[in-house]
């Protein structure tokens, strides 16, 4: 991947509107000031979620595939104004944990718009799931292994089900995030009709299931249509079963999973929506009548709609490279140090000149090529490498772009570090959604297991 953004961009729009329903939105359209001023008031690292553009893109999915069942991966952000959004977007939750589905129903979501993906479930999560269903018994489980239809089974669970698929065919970003063609998920293809039929007999069988991968780009299209016009096979097979001696199943639906890919780098093309939902309809025709399409996007509904706001603390030249030290690391977002993942960063500047003055604007300013490096004492905590940024300076402020998607949602606590707050913003009001963890946040569950050695100090509640 090339590095190719200078950041510092002017180009924003004297009025946000215009900036909407675009087919991506990049780093340099957001509110450089707006972005400041939150900054400066929620301090940094901060997560900065826009829950108009949220809505839109539900809105872009569902222009797209008017009549598809367009269902959200939550995984790709929980936080429940999100979730809140979304819902009264009219998508459904596909969830893929007990804590998930806890979170979705907080958010509002029915059963019959609650779609569970069991992958290895522990038992706790089929405990707590088959529990929801007895309330909700519109929900529906989606099984990849005979296994899990087996403990299903010795739970009393007989409702609705629906059988994934591992395609053998996968697509995405990076080879970690290719699923349909690896082992771990679904049922291989030519073993699911008979194992679909097989489940009908104990369970109400309304849908089969597969995902090629997550951020799947237009080259990875033959893979996506390779996928679709397999599940829409089997589907047809499943309608008229050959001469296996079994019955039809009656299918509501064939979900062809999600993966819709988003431009990271600032100038590659966005995603061809209405093409993609072209081919699809294409490949998966004709399906049986009265079974419908449905798609679980999570990236493409909350990626660009979120960004990363982290401040430079350190300069540092050295013979090899410039580097950047910033306050956020790979702990509040792990993607580029977990699959190399490219993310735009601009700089909005603010900061200060060795001799104390304020540094230029960052358009005024040449452009360099740095790596910008978090906190984390690990090689690989990057946030990029070799970059030309617009000169950074110690107090800038860099915004890290389409970090909507698996940001938050991948952070965690290693070397001891508390995970960032979040904004949302809605109709140009902020609020924090998650408020920035204390270092006593650290230990909480330490000290409840254990509540003669506290593990904190006096300074613990001092220290951020
Ligand atoms: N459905 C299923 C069954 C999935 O496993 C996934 C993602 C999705 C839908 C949504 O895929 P999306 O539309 O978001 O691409 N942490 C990685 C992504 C892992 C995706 C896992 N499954 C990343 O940051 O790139």
């Amino acid at each position: 991947m090339s590095d190719r953004d200078a950041g510092g961009s002017a180009d924003e729009p004297a009025d946000r509107d215009a900036a909407d329903n675009l087919p991506v939105r990049r780093v340099s359209d957001w509110d450089a000031d707006r972005l400041a001023e939150l900054a400066a008031e929620h301090d940094t690292p901060l997560y900065v979620q826009d829950l108009d553009r949220v809505r839109e893109n539900c809105e872009r999915l569902r222009d797209a595939f008017p009549d598809a069942d367009v269902r959200y991966a939550v995984k790709a952000h929980t936080g429940r104004a999100v979730l809140e959004a979304v819902r009264e977007a009219g998508l459904d939750a596909e969830c893929a944990s007990a804590g998930e589905v806890d979170r979705a129903l907080a958010a509002g979501f029915d059963g019959s718009r609650l779609h569970y993906t069991a992958v290895n479930p522990p038992a706790r999560d089929l405990d707590y799931v088959v529990g929801v269903a007895e309330a909700e018994p519109d929900l529906t489980i989606t099984v990849g292994a005979v296994d899990t239809l087996d403990r299903l089974a010795e739970r009393g669970y007989d409702g609705r089900v629906c059988v994934r698929v591992n395609p053998g065919v996968g697509a995405g970003h990076h080879e970690k995030v290719r699923t349909g063609g690896a082992a771990k998920f679904g049922i291989p293809y030519d073993r699911a009709a008979r194992a679909a039929q097989e489940a009908a007999e104990r369970f109400d069988v309304v849908g089969i299931h597969a995902h090629a991968g997550s951020g799947i780009d237009s080259d990875q299209l033959d893979s996506h249509r390779e996928l679709v016009a397999r599940i829409g096979e089997l589907a047809r097979e499943l309608a008229e079963p050959s001469n296996n001696g079994m019955s039809p199943v009656d299918l509501e639906y064939v979900d062809v999973g999600g993966g819709f890919g988003v431009p990271y780098e600032e100038d590659a093309p966005a995603l061809d929506l209405p093409a993609v939902a072209e081919a699809t309809r294409e490949a998966i025709s004709p399906l049986p009548a009265g079974v419908d399409l449905a798609i679980e996007p999570g990236r493409y509904v909350v990626a660009d709609a979120g960004v990363l706001l982290t401040r430079v603390n350190t300069v540092k030249p050295t013979p090899d490279e410039t580097v950047v030290g910033v306050d956020a690391g790979m702990t509040d977002l792990l993607r580029p140090a977990m699959y190399d993942a490219y993310h735009p960063i601009r700089n909005l500047g603010g900061g200060q000149a060795r001799d104390g003055s304020d540094a230029p604007a960052p358009d005024d300013r040449s452009a360099t090529p740095v790596t910008v490096a978090g906190p984390i004492c690990e090689t690989g905590d990057t946030l990029c490498r070799d970059r030309a940024l617009a000169d950074p300076a110690r107090g800038d402020l860099l915004a890290v772009g389409i970090a909507g998607a698996y940001g938050y949602e991948m952070a965690n606590q290693y070397n001891s570090r508390p995970r960032p707050a979040e904004v949302a913003l809605d109709d140009r009001t902020a609020a924090v959604v998650r408020r920035r963890e204390t270092l006593g946040d650290l230990t909480t569950v330490e000290r409840e297991a254990n509540p003669d050695r506290t593990g904190r100090t006096d300074r613990t509640e001092a220290g951020r």
